[in-house]
């Protein structure tokens, strides 16, 4: 039943392609371009529905199971659902100052550029931790029963943007990371 831990460490990855993406356009924002917003609100949009509707409530629901299987494991890991919880209000509030900007109400540049970093930077950290710590100590101290009762529990949603198929209002951000996953692809190759 460690097919679970699989697909959170998925929905890791194709969230770090979509941070990769955002760090992207907020590379040509800070050289004074202009962005993609399809792509940045794109990635905006994602952060706001997915993590917080199926894959951080699968976190909490392992976590619930870690602290009864390995309460000290659990207690170094600290307060996930916290984390969850900020990194929800983060990405409300960069969601905002992006509806600003697409309203053409004036937002200072260095202001954004810092929200959108706050962001991206917190969603790295936490996915590094959880990777690094949380997902390693629940694949050791969870058993079969614990997996099976955590899947019971789960619903599973089409991913939006990753599954098939792709919803509309996705369509340049996943062209945008299918051409650089093609682009780093072509670099091994080299
Ligand atoms: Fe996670």
């Amino acid at each position: 039943m460690t097919n679970i831990i699989d697909s959170l460490r998925e929905d890791h990855a194709n969230l770090a392609k979509l941070l990769d993406a955002l760090e992207r356009q907020l590379g040509l924002f800070d050289e004074g371009e202009t962005p993609d917003y399809d792509i940045v609100r794109g990635v905006v949009d994602y952060c706001l529905d997915y993590p917080d509707l199926y894959h951080h409530p699968k976190e909490d629901l392992v976590l619930e199971h870690l602290k009864a299987a390995d309460p000290v494991a659990a207690a170094a890991i600290g307060d996930l659902a916290a984390e969850h919880q900020a990194l929800a209000a983060l990405t409300r509030r960069f969601a905002d100052a992006i509806d600003a900007i697409l309203q053409d109400i004036q937002v200072p540049r260095g202001p954004f550029a810092d929200t959108a970093r706050r962001f991206l930077e917190a969603y790295r950290e936490h996915m590094n931790k959880e990777e690094r710590e949380f997902l390693p100590a629940a694949r050791r101290a969870l058993g079969a029963a614990d997996w099976a009762e955590i899947d019971a529990r789960l619903s599973q949603p089409e991913d939006p943007l990753f599954g098939a198929p792709t919803e509309a209002h996705f369509a340049a951000l996943r062209q945008d990371v299918l051409y650089w996953a093609q682009e780093a692809r072509a670099q091994e190759a080299r």
